[in-house]
């Protein structure tokens, strides 16, 4: 699906106030159709995600002989097929969404059948090695072009293998996960730095059974998973935005309602905290093994501190580092990112692009390889923002507008749609003008 490329104006405001409700997490919203869609019965959610990349994986699992029913804006039905997709008529478009590429790859190889994966020009670019070496090692047969998609993926019976991630991806270890759930014996993955756990506590939802040690998880197949109703956390990597937004005005106050707080995600309470903001977590509960709560955030009035996010810490940030970039120069004493190269080969290389789009801002930055420091105590001013296809960038400097002086354009804002359709109403809602 191609957008025509959006201009979006980001008018400074004076503060950020107000209450919001965010729609559903995109990586549990991922998961959820994809073993809803392989399990026995009907599933249903609630408060699903409404961005695109949630929209290709349904589409996929469509093609594979999933019926997907909405039943309200944002209630889906979905019919599984039972462990067995239909072989599709085509090829499986994931869009611009890694999550659907990678993880459905770990789905397919264990099914019968050859089936092709492609996806826009971003997602044609991003490694897709990573799953090919621990698929192949299971028995499985991956063409990739060049290291990326367009992929082809020939099933097989796969066999147990025990796995180590060279670079911290919780999507390859779903993809491994997925397979594994499909295969006779014991699969293992292990891990340097423990990634998001959404799979392994959406699996246990839908009925597997896991084993996890400090660093690895295993499954012993093969296993069948039953339907399951659940209603999706708020996104917390959205609410990133509004969470640094918050921060950067002294005296603002920012409630967000129902929002994910799983640990392997939640890191960013921490760092903001660290640097200085006021942040209360309420009303928690556990929703299928999720933690979901409310959380409160306010400005500090002598303004945010200084902080560094290096080793395990970047890549448990590493969706909302261009954002916690972006309002560096907000900062008293700067921010430090390191260990995070990782962000070069997301949907755009976020290192580049935050860093050219700071400077167009008027602020000083200074690149590496796998990060970037931004000095504190900048002033930015409004200019054209280069969201080059990337939906966090788009909303990244968004936020960093609402702090400059002058008016801000974001180019390529349709772009947010990817994981958050509502972002510009919902953030015109909430900033004072
Ligand atoms: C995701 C994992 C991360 C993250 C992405 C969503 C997931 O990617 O950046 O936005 O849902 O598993 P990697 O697994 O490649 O680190």
């Amino acid at each position: 699906m191609s957008t025509a490329i959006q201009e979006r104006l980001i008018r400074p405001a004076s503060n950020i106030n107000g209450s919001l409700r965010l729609p559903g997490d995109k990586s549990i919203s991922h998961r959820y159709a994809m073993l809803a869609g392989f399990a026995e019965g009907t599933s249903r959610f609630t408060n699903f995600s409404t961005g695109a990349d949630c929209a290709s994986t349904l589409a996929a699992m469509q093609a594979l002989g999933v019926k997907v029913t909405r039943t309200d804006q944002d209630a889906i039905e979905i019919a599984g097929i039972a462990g067995r997709v239909i072989p599709p008529s085509g090829a499986l478009d994931c869009g611009n969404s890694g999550s659907t590429m990678r993880m459905l790859s770990g789905l397919l190889a264990a099914q019968e059948g050859r089936f092709t994966l492609i996806g826009d020009e971003s997602l044609s670019r991003r490694p897709m090695e990573r799953i090919r070496k621990p698929l192949e090692a299971m028995g499985a047969r991956l063409t990739l072009t060049e290291g990326h998609a367009p992929l082809t993926i020939e099933g097989a019976r796969l066999k147990a293998i025990d796995y180590t991630t060279p670079v911290p991806s919780a999507q390859v270890k779903t993809c491994i996960l997925l397979a594994g759930l499909q295969t006779e014996g014991t699969t293992t993955v292990r891990e340097a730095v423990r990634t998001r756990d959404h799979s392994e506590l959406a699996l246990r939802a839908f009925g597997a059974e896991l084993a996890r040690t400090i660093d690895s998880v295993s499954i012993a197949g093969p296993q069948r998973l039953h339907a399951i109703e659940a209603a999706v956390p708020g996104d917390l990597s959205s609410a990133a935005f509004f969470l640094c937004a918050a921060a950067i005005f002294p005296g603002s106050g920012l409630v967000l309602d129902s929002i994910g707080l799983n640990p392997t995600r939640a890191a960013l309470l921490d760092v903001l905290t660290l640097l200085g903001a006021h942040i209360s977590v309420l009303n928690l509960e556990e929703k299928h093994a999720e933690l979901v709560g409310t959380i409160q955030v306010a400005g500090p009035a002598e303004g945010l501190g200084s902080t560094a996010v290096t080793g395990a810490l970047a890549a448990q940030l590493i969706d909302e580092l261009p954002v916690l970039a972006a309002i560096g120069p907000f900062t008293n004493g700067g921010i430090r990112i390191r260990d995070a190269k990782e962000l070069r080969v997301k949907e755009s290389d976020r290192i580049a692009l935050v860093a050219r789009n700071l400077r167009a801002m008027g602020a000083e930055v200074l690149e590496f390889e796998d990060g970037l420091d931004v000095p504190g105590g900048q002033t930015l001013h409004g200019a054209k923002i280069d969201a080059g296809g990337d939906h966090r960038i788009a909303m990244a400097f968004s936020v960093a507008a609402l702090r400059a002086q002058g008016d801000t354009v974001i180019t390529g804002a349709e772009s947010a749609a990817i994981s958050f359709p509502e972002f510009f109403d919902l953030l015109d809602r909430v900033a004072e003008r």
